[in-house]
């Protein structure tokens, strides 16, 4: 019998409501092992660090691309396994002492009763202020030595690139040294948005052989698919393949809109009383993930394609940007735009007709693009990656582009 046509108990679907709610989580990282999709690499690369005395490592990519979910499950792993752990995050304003000290008040441990001592728990803070007033590296030591001696700790420090004091950096980057050198049982993870590893930490030679690299890529296809499918058969829901595959190729890799699609997509299907998310139900989460989504990207949007007059090519140009294919960092061309704006304006168009736009984009509108180069070889991207999602999702929403005319990865 065709489910459609079976009503779902109310009971049943605000379960079932509810539980998509907690499996998807556009904007929240994840940090339940089991809604947590591929990253197999990056996970077996943090696990060798960790096990490796003397290796530090960092972690660096796009904003939204899943570097916290990925820190926050390897924490759980090394927790699960009894080590001492901590994950916090950098304020704009955080000195090295803050920072650190954020650091040692995440870590709880269990003082066993000794003779004139008594049982309870405390924290490596206020062990080190116990042995030091001062929080710097060399109270860093002894307090990790000490734990070291009861099991290996590990220490994440999330949006390192919102600090912008050099000082901050160097004194850091010069403790992780430190500790390496002295082989201290601890491991340091760096995390933050950047597009190599130097952008976060000023890595001079006689660190990098200490610092191992995790750099986190777009999702492939199939770590997509897979954020979709566990969600709605944890939810006991399935989906078209088409449909499915269409949440994967808008999303361009970026989880937040794998999640934010398939949530919406299968409330639309629940809605209409299935429990199988068709196509449809995909078109209805477009037009609703584009009335929800971040301000930010939203504003940018508008900033980069109002225009007084009647017709105007921005749209088109900056769908066309979305569609261009990029290099390995994200950077197209103006000739990779002729091909996908001779279809969106099914005329033939030259680099004449559009390059004064591209520019514009690249400067006073906004700017919403990032052009790098020389004159005649200029390369763009987008300065927000979360726009590039968005520009397609509108594409496709005020019919200027069909699901064909996306890309594969
Ligand atoms: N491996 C993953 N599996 C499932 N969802 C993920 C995964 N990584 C990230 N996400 C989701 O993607 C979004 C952004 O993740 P987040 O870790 O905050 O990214 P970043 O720290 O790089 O900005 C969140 O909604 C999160 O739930
Ligand atoms: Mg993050």
């Amino acid at each position: 019998m065709d489910s459609q046509w079976n009503e779902i108990p109310a009971d049943v679907r605000d379960m079932r409501r509810r539980t998509l709610f907690s499996v998807f989580s556009p904007s929240a990282p994840v940090d339940r092992r089991e809604v947590f999709a591929g990253r197999l690499e990056q996970l077996a690369t943090l696990r060798e660090v960790v096990f490796q005395r003397g290796q530090h490592a960092v972690i660096y990519g796009e904003r939204g691309v899943g570097k916290t979910s990925l820190a926050r499950v390897s924490r759980d792993v090394a927790t699960a396994e009894q080590m001492f752990t901590a994950h916090v995050t950098c304020d704009g304003g955080d000195s090295y002492a803050s920072m650190w000290t954020k650091v040692l008040s995440e870590i709880h441990f269990t003082i066993e009763g000794t003779e004139g001592g008594e049982e309870g728990s405390s924290t490596a803070l206020a062990y080190a202020s116990e042995m030091s007033g001062a929080i710097d590296s060399n109270t860093l030591r002894m307090v990790f030595t000490a734990l070291g001696r009861v099991a290996p700790t590990v220490v994440f420090i999330d949006e390192f690139d919102v600090i912008t004091s050099a000082e901050v950096r160097q004194r850091t980057a010069e403790t992780i040294k430190m500790l390496s050198d002295q082989g201290v049982n601890v491991t340091v993870v760096l995390v933050g948005v950047a597009e190599d590893v130097t952008g976060l930490i000023s890595a001079h030679e006689s660190i990098n052989r200490n610092i191992v690299q995790v750099p986190m890529p777009r999702m492939i296809v199939s770590e997509r698919l897979d954020i979709i499918r566990t969600g709605l058969s944890t939810a006991e829901m399935s989906i078209d393949d088409s449909a499915a595959q269409r949440i994967a190729l808008l999303s361009q890799g970026l989880p937040h809109f794998v999640h934010s699609l398939a949530q919406k997509a299968a409330l639309a299907a629940l809605n209409a009383g299935r429990d199988r998310v068709e196509d449809g139900d995909v078109s209805v989460a477009i037009s609703q993930a584009l009335d929800a989504s971040l301000v930010t990207v939203s504003s940018a949007y508008y900033h980069a394609v109002t225009s007084n007059r009647e017709t105007t090519l921005y749209p088109s140009v900056l769908l066309a940007c979305a569609l261009a294919t990029p290099d390995d960092r994200g950077f197209f061309t103006a000739k990779a735009l002729v091909a996908p704006l001779t279809t969106i304006l099914g005329r033939e168009v030259g680099i004449p007709a559009f390059g004064p736009h591209l520019n514009k984009l690249a400067n006073e509108r906004g700017p919403v693009l990032i052009k790098e180069g020389e004159p005649r070889r200029y390369r763009y991207r987008f300065r927000n990656p979360l726009l590039q999602p968005y520009v397609l999702m509108r594409g496709i929403s005020d019919g200027l582009i069909s699901f064909s005319a996306i890309e594969g990865p």
